[in-house]
């Protein structure tokens, strides 16, 4: 099977980028199953609306991944439960948790699980992820044919650490979060793929999808500044595509997108 998986969707831009793209992105890389980070793609880069999901998933989205900012949309809490293709991080502690830590849709007649794990350096204190991942792909191992893993999390060490220790027993694990597409993608030794992180879509004129003169400002003077996301200029949209053995759900191919808004980068 082949998963395209796109990265952290920020604002309004970065929704229009899943809106205009994505058919044509489809047909160039053929995927039969989308995954999307949506955490960022509330107007305000925090979180994600009922309408950004149905509005996703009517462009050709399969699944939505969440990550840190999953809350930040209150409104979440009316619908997270009665959406299952919408999944938050597996390891948020307390003994109940609104919403789904992963999601098994089928795909070509095989069983895919999409997972979203959090990492905790530099970030919240939640559930150790290791265990928690250990335990769900245990859990999962014998009702789907592959398992492919959304790893929301700052370091870069986090992330492959988790790779490894899951290597084998998962068909892919990819980061989220820190906005920047890494170079480093690749099959670990026992076939699961590997990039530390796929990057955003949504807007590139300022500091990863927010207005760069108030980032600055808080570099500068080291007090609390309200960030407000990029609302025009040029846009990006960051994906990776990865192909697995039906056979045995292990990864073959891991291979990084990137597609402009238009033709201004000079990227
Ligand atoms: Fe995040």
């Amino acid at each position: 099977m082949r998963i395209l998986f796109i990265g952290d969707v920020v604002g309004n831009m970065g929704v229009e980028m899943i809106t205009s793209k994505l058919a044509s992105i489809k047909q160039e890389y053929r995927p039969q199953v989308t995954i999307v980070n949506g955490e960022n793609s509330t107007a305000m880069g925090r979180g994600i609306t009922e309408n950004i999901f149905k509005t996703m998933m009517r462009s050709g989205v399969d699944v939505v991944t969440l990550g840190n900012h999953a809350w930040n949309n209150e409104d979440i809490y009316n619908f997270i439960d009665d959406t299952p293709k919408l999944v938050r991080p597996a390891n948020y502690p307390g003994k109940v948790v609104p919403g789904h830590g992963y999601t098994i849709i089928n795909v070509n007649g095989k069983k895919l699980a999409v997972i979203n794990i959090q990492g905790r350096v530099f970030m919240d204190n939640i559930d150790d992820p290791f265990s928690q991942l250990d335990q769900l792909v245990t859990d999962l191992t014998d009702q789907v044919d592959a398992i492919f893993v959304d790893c929301h999390a700052e370091a870069t060490s986090e992330k492959l650490a988790l790779a490894l220790y899951l290597d084998g027993r998962i068909s892919a694990l990819v980061g989220t979060h820190t906005h920047v597409q890494t170079n480093d993608g690749r099959i670990l030794p026992n076939g699961t793929a590997f990039l530390s992180d796929v990057g955003m879509t949504g807007p590139i004129d300022g500091v990863l999808g927010m207005k760069s003169d108030t980032v600055i400002e808080r570099f500068l003077n080291a007090r609390p500044v309200r960030y407000s996301v990029v609302d025009s200029g040029n846009a990006i949209l960051s994906g990776c595509v990865i192909d697995i053995d039906d056979k045995n759900g292990r990864a073959r191919k891991i291979k990084n997108i990137i597609v402009k808004k238009d033709d201004l980068l000079g990227m």
